[in-house]
Formats: C-alpha cells, sequence, structure tokens
C-alpha cells in the first residue's frame, strides 16, 4: 500500500463520515457486530483500564466504552472522521477520559510508548494499514505486557458474500477477498484500499511481535454482512434466529476463521 492509496482511503472516509452513523455505517447488522466487539472488549480488560482505539470512526465505541468507565485513547487517519469523534464525545459527556487523535495506524509510532491495557480495532481499521507485521509491532509497544488486542477483522471467506455473488454472476466480486494483494474497495464514489486476511494470516503477523491467541470467533458467518441490511429489516425474527444460532455456533473450530468479519482476542507476553 503506497502514499497514493493511504490518501484514496482517507478520502473515502473522509466523504462519508457525515453520514457514517446512518445506514451505512451504523445500521442494524453494524450494530450487531459492534456489540459482539465491545462485549470482548468488556471480558478482557477491566472498567477503568486504559484503551488505544485503533481506526476510531465517528467515535461510537470509545464514547460507550467511556460512559462505561475506560479511559481511551482514539486514533482515526480520517480528518473528517476525528472531527465527528470529538463532536460525539463532548456530547458523550466523556471529554475527561477520551481523547481523539489524527493519526494513522501505520504512524503509530509517533504516540509516546505507553503501557495501556489495551487496544481495540472495530470493523477491519486493520484491514487499511500498509504493513500488518510493523503494525503489531507498535501496538506492542503500547500495550503493557498481558495487554490485549481485540479485533474484528474483514475476513477472506463469507459464505453469505459468495452466496450472493455466484448468484447475482458477480464472478469478479465472489474472488476479491482471495487476493493477497491490496485491493480496491469502492466507497461513495472513492476507493478504500484492503488487505483480507484469514485469522491464520492475522495471527502471524501478531505472533512475532509478543501475542498470543485468546479468542477467535466468526462475526458475519450465519448473519448476513452489512450491506445486506434491507433484507435484514424485512426478516426480523429470521435475523434474531440466525444471531442466536452464530452466537453458539461461531466459536466453533470448524467455522471460527470463516464470516464477514472475525473477532480475534489476542494478548502480549507477560
Ligand atoms: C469501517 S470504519 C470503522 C470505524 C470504527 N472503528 C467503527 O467501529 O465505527 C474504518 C475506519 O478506519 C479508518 N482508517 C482507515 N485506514 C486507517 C489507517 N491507516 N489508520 C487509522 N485509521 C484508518 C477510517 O478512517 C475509518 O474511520
Amino acid at each position: 500500500m503506497n502514499t497514493q492509496q493511504l490518501a484514496d482511503t482517507q478520502q473515502a472516509f473522509d466523504a462519508v463520515a457525515a453520514e457514517y452513523d446512518g445506514p451505512l455505517g451504523n445500521n442494524a447488522l453494524v450494530q450487531g457486530l459492534r456489540l459482539r466487539t465491545l462485549k470482548a472488549v468488556l471480558r478482557a480488560v477491566p472498567p477503568g483500564a486504559a484503551l488505544l482505539d485503533l481506526g476510531c470512526g465517528t467515535g461510537i465505541d470509545a464514547v460507550w466504552l467511556g460512559q462505561r468507565g475506560y479511559r481511551v485513547i482514539a486514533i482515526d487517519w480520517s480528518p473528517a472522521m476525528v472531527g465527528r469523534a470529538r463532536e460525539q464525545v463532548t456530547r458523550g459527556g466523556v471529554d475527561r477520559g477520551v481523547t481523539v487523535h489524527h493519526l494513522g495506524i501505520h504512524e503509530l509510532e509517533r504516540l509516546p510508548e505507553h503501557a495501556l491495557d489495551g487496544a481495540y480495532s472495530d470493523l477491519g481499521a486493520l484491514n487499511c494499514v500498509p504493513d500488518l507485521a510493523l503494525t503489531a509491532r507498535a501496538i506492542a509497544g503500547r500495550l503493557r505486557p498481558g495487554g490485549a488486542l481485540i479485533a474484528s477483522v474483514i475476513g477472506r471467506v463469507c459464505p453469505w458474500e459468495l452466496a450472493v455473488c455466484l448468484r447475482r454472476g458477480q464472478w469478479a466480486r465472489a474472488r476479491v477477498r482471495w487476493s493477497k494483494r491490496t485491493v480496491a474497495v469502492p466507497l461513495a464514489g472513492h476507493t478504500v484500499w484492503t488487505r483480507y486476511y484469514t485469522p491464520a494470516e492475522f495471527r502471524s503477523a501478531f505472533e512475532p511481535a509478543g501475542f498470543r491467541l485468546r479468542s477467535l470467533r466468526a462475526l458475519g458467518l450465519f448473519v448476513p454482512p452489512p450491506y445486506l441490511f434491507a433484507f435484514a429489516q424485512r426478516h426480523p425474527r429470521a435475523l434474531a434466529a440466525l444471531e442466536t444460532l452464530e452466537d453458539r455456533l461461531a466459536g466453533w473450530p470448524a467455522v471460527r476463521q470463516w464470516g464477514d468479519h472475525f473477532l480475534i482476542v489476542m494478548q502480549r507476553d507477560g
């Protein structure tokens, strides 16, 4: 991923920042994904702990955690997202506990070394970094020994997407997640440069930086991906049933590496 690609991604998220909290970035399906990641943060790190939000977007998670007693340093590469996040922090009454910085995850070395209790990244911000292994080292440098990383990451095998693309004859789109390279994903007339990972690929970037796997589950395995929210709106009872099924099965070894995203919790060696 080069400088131009980082600039494209920044422009894409700048363009959607104003409307991100509506159906685009926070519809019922996104809220379902978000809640599961936030609950994983609650389980991994106790209230009062200091956290780093990697790619905070409009600050929904940082405010939610700030209101539950966490201290959060939130960073994002999009200036427009940072502006929205700062507004939400003030509106949410968490100015004292949550700070928002305009900083790329790929620039994390510029953030002073900390001994934070945890770092989290929700909804694929780590799929947008140029070098995941370097990022892993930078994150490790900001966590105390034993600190946790909680990340929801866009995966390679999304059965729903495959089914929809094959049904529509969209062969190129069906294959897009298989590319080992950074791929151009359209967003509101702009481009988000994205790398897709299997959990094994993700772990192979983080384990050399001193992280060990704590837990892994699929997100969006039986539940459709966020862009199918019209389907979910039409079938609320089916959605509830799929969510229940997914929560039961998403950690099973056979399927936990599939889904629109995967939710991985790792721990920095003590
Ligand atoms: C899909 S949004 C998720 C935002 C937020 N985590 C949430 O849960 O709503 C991805 C976010 O990652 C940010 N992002 C993309 N590339 C980034 C980078 N290299 N460094 C930091 N943030 C980045 C985008 O600006 C955007 O806000």
